[in-house]
Formats: C-alpha cells, sequence, structure tokens
C-alpha cells in the first residue's frame, strides 16, 4: 500500500507518516521545505518529493504510477480580520488550502482509478465548520475543503475512491506556536492541545479498510470544542 502525504516534513504531517508507515505503508512525503523535509524521510525510512501543492507540475512528478492513499494536509494560516484582510494574502492561503487539494485529488485520481481503489483524506478544521473571529480566509478555505469533500466522494465512489475530511481541533504543532495564549484551549472541554499522535489514528483509519465504508463524511477529533 503506497501513501502520499503533503505538508510532511513537519507537525501532523510528519506524525501521519510515522503512523502509516508503521502499519506497513510505503510512505512518501511531500513539501516546500525540502532540507527539513529529507531529514524527517530519512529519520521514518521513507521518501522525500518537492510538493508545492500549488503547482500541477509538482504534483505530476510527486505521485507514483500506483497510489493507494492520498492525505492533503499541507496548509497556512494567518490571521486578518475581515476588513483588514488583503487580496495577496487571501489569494495565497486559497491557493495553498483550497486549491492545493483540489489539485491533489485531481493528480490522484487516475492512479487510483487504475488501481480500482483509493483513500483521499482531505485536511480541514473545526474553522472550516463554525466561525473564529480574525480567521476569514482560514475558515473559509477549510469549509471549501469540507464541501469539496462530498462532491468528490459523490462522483469518485464507482471507482472505489473513498474520500474523506478530518476536522482537527488545536493540535500542537509549529502552525500554532505563534498563537496568543492558549488558542483554541480555553473553549477545548478536555482543556488541551492535540498531540499529533491523536489525530494520526484517525488518518490511519479513514485509509484503511476499517473504514472501508465511511464516505463523503468529516470526522471532528476537537476534544470536544464543536459540542458546545
Ligand atoms: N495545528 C492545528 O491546531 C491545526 C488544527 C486544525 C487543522 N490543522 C491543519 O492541519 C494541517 C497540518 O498543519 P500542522 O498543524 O501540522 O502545521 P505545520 O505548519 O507544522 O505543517 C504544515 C506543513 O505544510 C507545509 N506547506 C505549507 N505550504 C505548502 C505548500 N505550498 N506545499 C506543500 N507543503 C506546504 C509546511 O511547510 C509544513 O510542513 C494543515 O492543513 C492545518 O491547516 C491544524
Amino acid at each position: 500500500m503506497i501513501a502520499l502525504i503533503t505538508g510532511g516534513a513537519r507537525g501532523q504531517g510528519a506524525s501521519h507518516a510515522e503512523r502509516l508507515a508503521a502499519e506497513g505503508y510505503e510512505v512518501i512525503i511531500g513539501d516546500v521545505l525540502d532540507d527539513l523535509g529529507e531529514e524527517t524521510a530519512a529519520r521514518l525510512g521513507i521518501a522525500y518529493r518537492h510538493l508545492d501543492v500549488t503547482n500541477p507540475d509538482d504534483w505530476a512528478a510527486a505521485v507514483p504510477e500506483r497510489l493507494d492513499v492520498l492525505v492533503n494536509n499541507a496548509g497556512i494560516i494567518h490571521v486578518n480580520p475581515l476588513v483588514e484582510e488583503t487580496l495577496e494574502a487571501w489569494n495565497r492561503l486559497i491557493a495553498v488550502n483550497q486549491t492545493g487539494t483540489l489539485l491533489g485529488m485531481q493528480a490522484a485520481i487516475p492512479a487510483m482509478r487504475a488501481n480500482g481503489r483509493g483513500s483521499i483524506i482531505n485536511v480541514a478544521s473545526i474553522f472550516g465548520v463554525t466561525g473564529s473571529e480574525g480567521y476569514i480566509a482560514y475558515t473559509a478555505s477549510k469549509a471549501a475543503i469540507i464541501a469539496m469533500t462530498k462532491t468528490a466522494a459523490l462522483e469518485l465512489a464507482t471507482d472505489g475512491i473513498r474520500v474523506n475530511a478530518i476536522c482537527p481541533g488545536g493540535v500542537s504543532t509549529p502552525m500554532n506556536a505563534s498563537e496568543p495564549e492558549g488558542g483554541v484551549v480555553p473553549l477545548t472541554p478536555l482543556g488541551r492541545r492535540a498531540h499529533v499522535s491523536e489525530i494520526s489514528g484517525a488518518i490511519a483509519f479513514l485509509a484503511g479498510d476499517d473504514s472501508s465504508f465511511v464516505t463523503g463524511t468529516e470526522l471532528i477529533i476537537d476534544g470536544g470544542y464543536l459540542a458546545r
């Protein structure tokens, strides 16, 4: 089984790579942080490819002939209230988070169709389900990922390709290292951020046959944040 994980140089992507490799997958990680990506891949005994998810040529070069699992995990974030959002910042974030997910699914489909099966996992967020002040572009991109996941699941079901999204709450990674004190923690009933491995368990579930009847849905892993 072959899995390609974007944004795999660090954070959640590196953890997902470690988990899937431990489960026997042949794992390829893609990222724009080439030095760190090579280092992570060497540490985990997996492969690294330079893959800017906004670049269709990078996708064409990164997708192997056979592909069982694609995790569209790469993402960026910035904080700008609605009235202060700039077109440049908006376009950049939408290009990576939303268009990158579109290009990834498009690039993976031929290999998965040839294989007669596949699992695509798109990384959304609790901020794709609910609003959050200051995150106009990020919430837009993550809500779009959830919607795209459902449409893709409908279009690809007869090919044996399942498409699901995950919606993590706060997770301890470099992405939220600079977040305002506590971030979502005060609003999280479990009272902490997730460890990356707690998100990787969901990836392993959605990647494999334990989730063979699961498609077109979003799995929320948020310590209870959205239960309010
Ligand atoms: N950390 C959280 O609290 C949290 C919560 C919910 C969802 N998420 C989502 O989880 C995913 C992983 O984020 P993380 O928390 O591990 O953060 P992270 O910043 O540690 O990891 C993101 C990775 O994506 C890579 N990346 C950025 N732009 C890229 C591009 N154009 N092409 C390829 N790779 C690119 C980065 O280099 C980095 O390695 C993201 O989609 C993020 O939005 C994070």
